[in-house]
């Protein structure tokens, strides 16, 4: 497989971080870091950072976005906001099924699958998470695990689509945990994920799909893992709201 076939893309997920204010301080900080990056470079905000995000990053490499968004196009869901919002704002890219997500709100395959399909139908690029949780790896079920993750999902998403979907890999229990799996890990899961796009789409399809690992990935570990040839970029918490780590794991990805 021919990395250069794809585009290493580095997104931080701020998660439950940071004011509009502090917002705007923070992509400040880090967009002098990050001007020569050689992959994309993206910020996912809360939804009330994005404006103040938008308007720091505008003039810079860094794209903003966001991290979840209603499957529905509109209507009674109290506290939850519609992809065509966040397309109304310019805001091109979400994340979708986050294993914080599934954990803590009851995001299930299904409905990660209707966010998916929501965010696409608004033009939008999915970052969408799969991953297991340790007492799955444990039973040794994680490859089929994150293949259905993966089947479920992307049910009804078009090769057309597909482009402009990247794949997370995160595995749970490397989560905000400072536990990185090992690039071989990595690895190999980006591999099974690389191989059911295969199944589903074809090879060419797979063989341009940015597939990310993300789990604790910090500049110190960042390098080898963006090394693996299924491991093209990452999805960084804790370190993307270090504007020094975060610029390293964008040089790490840009040498990839
Ligand atoms: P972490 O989070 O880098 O803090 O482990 C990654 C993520 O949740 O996307």
């Amino acid at each position: 497989m021919n990395k250069s076939l794809r585009k290493a893309v580095i997104a931080g997920n701020w998660k439950m971080n940071k004011t509009p204010a502090e917002a705007k301080e923070l992509i400040t900080a880090i967009a002098p870091l990050v001007k020569d990056a050689g992959c994309e470079v993206v910020a996912c905000t809360p939804y009330v950072d994005l404006w103040a995000a938008q308007e720091a990053a505008k003039g810079t490499n860094i794209q903003i976005g966001a991290e979840n968004c209603h499957w529905a196009k509109s209507g009674a869901f109290t506290g939850e906001i519609s992809a065509d919002m966040l397309a109304s704002m310019d805001v091109n890219i979400v994340i979708i099924g986050h294993s914080e997500r599934r954990q803590y709100f009851g995001e299930t395959d299904v409905t990660v699958h209707d966010r998916t399909r929501a965010a696409l139908d608004a033009g939008l690029t999915v970052i969408l998470c799969v991953g297991e949780t340790l007492e799955q790896r444990e039973q040794g079920i994680t490859s089929e695990l994150v293949a259905l993750q993966t089947k479920i999902a992307l049910g009804g998403v078009s090769a057309e689509e597909l482009k402009r979907v990247i794949i997370a890999y995160e595995p749970v229990w490397a989560i905000g945990t400072g536990k990185t799996a090992t690039a071989e890990q990595a690895n190999e899961v980006c591999h099974v994920i690389r191989e059911v796009i295969a199944e589903l789409y074809g090879k060419a399809a797979a063989d341009g799909i940015t597939i990310q690992y993300g789990g604790s990935m910090n500049a110190a570990n960042a390098a080898e893992l963006l090394a693996q040839p299924d491991v093209d970029g990452g999805l960084i918490g804790g370190a993307s709201l270090k504007p020094q780590d975060f610029a390293a794991i964008v040089e790490a990805a840009t040498k990839g």
